[in-house]
């Protein structure tokens, strides 16, 4: 990548509905990346938006993009053989290392499961990489679960909780916040505990809390935050709180610092 804030050209390779308004676009990519960071997304003379990368391989990204406004409409309409413009990868990601060899617990909520995505898929595929691995989702309602696929592959693999907030008359699964099902989770050594958490930033709130209350250190808890941007690279200040620049040294924090970003 020459110049950071030029979006490049890029070819859409597939379009996967995942909902009704999330769709995942697989896009040609070759920047090197690492799970956790996020991209920005534009279309010439509609706008730009962060994404987070839920995947990637040789030559390409994934995103799942939720269709919320001026720019995700645009983008929702585009097929495999269109375009859109990319620039990035952008952000810290989160540290894997750290990870390795430890239990190894990812609580997502919604649209938080995507920049977590990749992780999941890197341990499912190599497992003895992990201890143990547990893995907590939740979402408003049947019809908004995402990756369906992946979680059927994933359950065989990971100690998997699937919750809803609001269950239908055929939802036969796991309903109520994912907070209540913290308490669940079997932590046979708290030193060899790592906890990631992305969702919404009230989901992040108290599911941290869920995970202090049973005894896992700040310094093992991992959250990321999808906080408005603009530039991503450390110059407008839209991303700032306090003194902290989120595009710069996040999205991703440990929960010593980012339980203080909370805002
Ligand atoms: C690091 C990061 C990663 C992200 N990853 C993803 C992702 O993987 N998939 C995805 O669908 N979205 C993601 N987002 C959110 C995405 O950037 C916004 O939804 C996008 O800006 C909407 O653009 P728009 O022009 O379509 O909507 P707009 O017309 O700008 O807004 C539509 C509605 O969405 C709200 N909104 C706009 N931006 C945000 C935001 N950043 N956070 C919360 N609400 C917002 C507005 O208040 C409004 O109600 C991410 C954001 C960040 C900062
Ligand atoms: S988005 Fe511009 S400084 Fe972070």
């Amino acid at each position: 990548m020459n110049n950071p804030l030029i979006p490049q050209k890029k070819k859409v390779l597939d379009v996967i509905a995942q909902t009704d308004i999330d769709i995942t676009y697989k896009v040609e990519f070759d920047e090197k990346l690492k799970g956790g960071q996020f991209v920005q997304v534009s279309i010439p003379r509609v706008g730009e938006a962060p994404i987070s990368v839920s995947d990637f391989g040789d030559g390409y990204i994934e995103m799942t993009i939720r269709k919320v406004g001026k720019l995700t409409d645009e983008i929702y309409n585009l097929k495999p053989g269109d375009y859109m413009y990319l620039r990035g990868p952008y952000g810290n990601g989160f540290p894997i290392e750290k990870y390795e060899n430890k239990h190894l617990i990812i609580a997502a909520g919604g649209t938080g499961l995507a920049p977590v995505k990749n992780i999941v898929n890197h341990f499912n595929g190599d497992i003895d990489k992990v201890k143990k691995f547990d893995l907590l989702l939740g979402f408003k309602s049947p019809k908004d679960i995402l990756f369906k696929d992946e979680i059927e592959n994933w359950k065989k693999n990971i100690n998997l909780t699937l919750t809803v907030d609001n269950a239908d008359e055929n939802w036969t699964g796991n309903s109520g916040l994912i907070t209540t099902f913290v308490p669940n989770v079997e932590i046979d050594n708290m030193d060899d505990v790592q906890v990631v958490i992305v969702g919404p930033p009230v989901m992040m709130k108290f599911t941290a809390l869920e995970f202090l209350k049973l005894g896992v250190p700040k310094e093992q808890i991992w959250v990321s935050f999808e906080r408005k941007m603009s530039c991503a690279i450390g110059k407008c200040g839209h991303c700032k709180i306090d003194e902290t620049y989120v595009c710069l040294e996040g999205p991703v924090f440990n929960y010593t610092k980012g339980e203080e970003l909370i805002d």
